[in-house]
């Protein structure tokens, strides 16, 4: 139901026929194994755009060689029946265009082929953009088509997207090529979609903010650093952020996870209950809020220790970091907390072998 383009001359054609027709376009960009988390991204594109395209690319660049991009969890045909239940117009009439199970026979009923060079001789009209969602899930040779490029992605060969100063830090210590993969697949996608606006979740603060970074240096228009928009993180009822990577956790490491949640919140509860957090004689420090947090992890830690399986014994949780940040510079926060200042408190553990993270914003209006 949802139809799926593959290449980039179907992208553009598709992308073409909405600019003709005055349609803004919404993107999300996902590695999809989607939850609701995403889902979330997407109604939030489609009640902003009357057009959307989700991205599913899995994309290797941001991956470290260590990491799990082989095991990461593809699943093309759970992801689109998903979507398809955000389609709830059963009575449109483009619905009859999009029944088709097989993506090769949907792309057909929009007017475009798996084949380049094949053109249907009468296009069905306006076909094109009659569905509000499409999927764009290219294969690595079409994010990559520099000839040898992919199977030298760690070597830097053909062009890469830094965000100095930005990419380094925090997320970008613990995993040093992350946000090099990340930025430079996002202007890729940016330059293929051309979005008007772009949607990005919480859950991935500092990716978020580097890419409205990005936009805003690379002066990009499509979209601007003001349309890409940052939607709240979307959470299990234990508090867990909702991730594609909570798949790999087991029934006892899932008991212990949303720890990091529980600890983050305690340095907000701590910023918001000082008596006077801003003023200058006994206000909090940014020391203050990682130790509140820190220890958190540390009581957990303990409990684990002598806990029943069923309530995580045995699990391995381990601190990669908490730290808290300027939304503006990324500098860490030490010394005093000054008024307005607008923050983020982040935090990543390993639970078992599973790399977890989260985030809350302090200071923010
Ligand atoms: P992925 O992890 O699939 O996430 C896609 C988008 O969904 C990101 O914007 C992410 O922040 C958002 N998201 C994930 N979990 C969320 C949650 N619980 N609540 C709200 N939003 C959530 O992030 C990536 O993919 C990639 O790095 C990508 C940007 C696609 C580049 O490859």
């Amino acid at each position: 139901h949802i139809p799926v383009i593959r290449t980039l001359p179907q992208l553009r054609r598709w992308r073409q026929e909405a600019r003709e027709r005055k349609l803004e376009v919404g993107v999300v960009p996902t590695m999809g194994a989607l939850h609701e988390g995403h889902l979330n991204l997407v109604r939030a594109s489609m009640a902003g755009n009357p057009l959307t395209v989700m991205t599913l690319f899995v994309n290797p660049m941001q991956f470290a060689p260590t990491e799990d991009l082989s095991s990461y969890p593809r699943q093309l045909e759970r992801d689109l029946s998903l979507l398809s239940t955000l389609l709830t117009t059963p009575s449109s009439s483009s619905s009859s265009s999009y029944s088709s199970p097989t993506p090769t026979r949907s792309l057909r009923g929009l007017g475009i082929s798996e084949h380049e060079s094949f053109r249907p001789p009468t296009p069905v009209a306006n076909a094109a953009v009659e569905s509000p969602l499409v999927v764009f899930a290219p294969s690595p040779e079409v994010m990559y088509p520099l000839k040898g490029e992919l199977q030298d992605l760690g070597r830097h060969k053909g062009v890469r997207v830094d965000v100095k100063g930005w990419g380094e830090v925090m997320e970008g210590s613990s995993r040093p090529q992350f946000f090099k993969g990340v930025a430079t697949v996002c202007t890729k996608l940016f330059n293929a979609v051309e979005p008007d606006h772009a949607y990005f979740g919480q859950k991935d603060i500092q990716q978020a903010l580097l890419l409205k970074i990005l936009v805003q240096d690379l002066l990009l228009s499509h979209p601007t650093s003001s349309n890409l928009h940052i939607l709240p993180t979307t959470r299990a009822s234990s508090g867990l952020a909702l991730s594609s990577r909570n798949a790999y956790l087991s029934p006892p490491e899932l008991v212990v996870a949303p720890v990091l949640h529980r600890a983050l919140s305690s340095a907000v509860d701590l910023y918001t209950t000082s008596a006077s957090p801003v003023d200058e004689e006994d206000g909090i420090t940014g020391e203050d809020l990682i130790s509140i947090a820190t220890r958190t992890i540390l009581d957990e830690q303990q409990r684990l220790l002598s806990a029943p399986e069923a309530e995580g014994g045995g699990v391995e949780l381990r601190l990669d970091y908490i730290e808290v940040f300027d939304k503006h510079t990324f500098e860490p926060v030490r010394g005093k907390v000054e008024k307005g200042r607008e923050m983020v408190i982040a935090g990543a553990v390993w639970v078992g072998t599973t790399r977890l993270i989260d985030n809350l914003l302090i200071g923010w209006e």
